[in-house]
């Protein structure tokens, strides 16, 4: 339930979250593309929402997250912006708006903070991002990481594949947060790695690390909102957990709307006006 108490209403910061961790309490991050979503998931009291680039898949209905473009992610970002009060807002940073140079990188994060409101930007890789992070952490752009299954990068990796399972390739995602953290980032997401691994890097770093698909050592933990909620029947990967079926309910309140146009029952003459 919404609690009312001061506490709750504070306006959540990256210290704030830098502090929960120090204090051993865990952050609850989701993804939101819009006002509607942004009011109740901040209402629910989340810490974090991310604008993340996930809306290519989940709302604009792309196979990859790669037609994401900045000016989607101000569009989304700003209407989430309206709709979010207490919660950090954080937005991704799309393929291609971070890759060429760091200067295009702090040029296109200052253009999504100034345009949008977000309060924060992330972005994904290891080592080859650092000069990037480190351009904007320097020019005061909070940076939140991300390391690990870097959807992104999905052509390179193959698919949408757990990472880091061969000792080598665990120690690199081991060594490029440590380098994140070393760079400015305020947070790191893990994604799609093995439990184990997650763990040691979580207590590896003083700054708190968001998990998903990295088991239960993280410090806290994101999903994409529709997926929590069971908006796509046929998504069932292992790490999910659905609350909801809202697949099944959204369908079902469509077809009994459908039925009662159909047969005259809506709208009755109470929904009219004299
Ligand atoms: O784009 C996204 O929604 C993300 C989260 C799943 C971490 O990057």
């Amino acid at each position: 339930m919404y609690s009312s108490t001061k506490k709750r209403k504070k306006k959540i910061t990256t210290h704030c979250l830098r502090a929960m961790k120090e204090r051993g309490e865990r952050v609850v991050m989701l993804t939101a593309y819009d006002a509607t979503f942004a009011r109740l998931i901040d209402r629910a009291g989340v810490e974090v929402i991310l604008v993340g680039d996930s809306l290519g898949m989940v709302f604009q209905g792309h196979r990859s997250t790669l037609p994401v473009t900045v000016e989607h992610i101000i569009y989304h970002t700003a209407a989430v912006k309206r709709g979010a009060k207490r919660a950090l807002v954080v937005a991704d940073m799309p393929f291609g708006s971070y890759q060429v140079s760091p200067d295009d990188a702090l040029r296109n994060a200052a253009r999504i903070m100034k345009e949008s409101g977000a309060e924060a930007v992330k972005l994904e890789g290891g080592a080859r991002v650092l000069e990037a992070v480190r351009r904007m952490t320097e020019s005061g752009i909070p940076v939140m990481g991300h390391v690990g299954l870097t959807p992104q990068s999905v052509h390179q990796l193959g698919g949408h594949k757990i990472q880091g399972r061969e000792e080598r390739a665990g120690r690199q995602i081991r060594e490029d947060a440590l380098a994140l953290q070393e760079a400015g980032c305020f947070s790191l997401v893990l994604e799609a790695i093995p439990q184990a691994l997650a763990g040691t890097i979580t207590s590896d770093l003083a700054i708190p690390t968001i998990g998903i698909g990295a088991g239960p050592d993280c410090d806290g933990q994101v999903l994409v909102i529709y997926d929590l909620l069971g908006m796509d029947e046929r998504f069932e990967p292992q790490f999910l957990k659905k609350y909801e079926d809202l697949a099944g309910t959204i369908s079902g309140a469509v077809q009994n709307y459908a039925e009662e146009v159909r047969d005259g029952a809506f709208p009755a003459r109470e929904n009219g006006f004299e």
